[in-house]
């Protein structure tokens, strides 16, 4: 078997820093240098001929950067005739692009994985995908982690007062399986809240309607993205206007861009539940959030991957 190797990029060290620590390994080091026009160069700093080298880069905000510096690593770790390389990417940045909605649009999601194989990545490691079916785009194997389980045994050992009248949520049409599986996982029934716009104008004011009973219930909305945090506050006010009682969110991926943090604060939500697949200093400490961290199941992935066991018994049940 290949030596195991674990390779930080700059995306999320904290993390990677983890995972490594659980793995018991010292991670492999990368000089990364940004030149003043922006062009970035990596230096991978220790041998990795003939090892099994993960990296641990989230797509995430820079995204183009945290990207490019992924393809620039995998490129110098297949030059430096490294025995395997996996991507382990636990934000999957361009997930939303995964299909042309209209004319003259570019599928991203699938231009990133040909990005990712043509630099010559063996394998990708990924979390909670915004759409599945992303693992058809790339012709190399993708594991893909769910955070269903982990909110759930969350839950259920750090909020057991939450439990007692719970509802889980879907905030829009599209992410109904994701909370059909945590409530599944939870027990507990279920609501949606259907986003749509009397006029086909894109410009036209979309209304929230609540489909199914959440008066006197406390609500889990269950979303894969906490972008601007706008999905998630507007269909918190819904719930608030349909009767619902306490407000809470669990959301994979923590982007906070521009003013959600602001506008998760203005909001009527009590609590939102991430994962650091993404490193935001400001989010992760906000009063209103917190944290549960994927490295135990990163490492545990890992390690099944590189001893060649299943991975399927930390993917989600049915
Ligand atoms: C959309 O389909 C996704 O699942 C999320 O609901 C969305 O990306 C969240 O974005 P924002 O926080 O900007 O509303």
């Amino acid at each position: 078997m290949n030596e195991l190797s674990l390779l930080c990029g700059r995306a999320n060290q904290p993390l990677a820093e983890e995972v490594a620590r659980i793995l018991g390994l010292e991670p492999c080091t990368a000089a990364v240098e940004t030149f003043a026009d922006k062009e970035i160069r990596v230096h991978v700093q220790q041998t990795v001929r003939g090892k099994s080298v993960f990296i641990v880069q989230p797509t995430s905000p820079p995204v183009n950067d945290h990207l490019m510096e992924l393809l620039l690593l995998v490129d110098a770790l297949r030059r430096a005739s490294a025995g395997m390389i996996c991507a382990v990417v636990p934000y999957f940045g361009y997930a939303r692009q995964d299909r042309k909605k209209r004319g003259r649009v570019p599928i991203s999601a699938r231009l990133v994985a040909n990005l990712m194989e043509t630099a010559g990545v063996d394998r990708v490691l990924t979390v909670e995908l915004h759409a599945g079916q992303i693992q058809g785009f790339f012709n190399v194997p993708m594991d893909h982690l769910r955070t269903d389980r982990l909110f759930a045994e969350h839950l259920v050992t750090r909020h057991p007062d939450w439990m007692d009248a719970l509802t889980v949520v879907s905030p829009d049409l599209g992410g109904v399986w994701r909370a059909r599986r945590l409530a599944k996982e939870l027990r507990t029934p279920m609501a949606i809240v259907e986003k749509h716009r009397e006029d086909s104008d894109r410009e036209a004011p979309e209304s929230m309607q609540v489909i199914g009973d959440v008066r006197d219930r406390d609500v889990l909305i269950v979303d894969d993205i906490l972008s601007t945090g706008s999905t998630l506050c507007r269909a918190a006010e819904a719930l608030a206007d349909a009767g619902a009682r306490r407000l809470l969110a669990a959301c994979t991926h923590g982007v906070f861009a521009g003013a959600a943090l602001d506008i998760l604060q203005a909001s009527p939500l009590h609590k939102v539940l991430v994962t650091d697949t993404i490193h935001h200093e400001q989010g992760l400490a906000h009063p209103k959030v917190e944290m549960i961290s994927v490295a135990p199941l990163l490492a545990d992935a890992i390690r099944r991957i590189h001893c060649c066991k299943s991975v399927s018994d930390l993917l989600v049940r049915s």
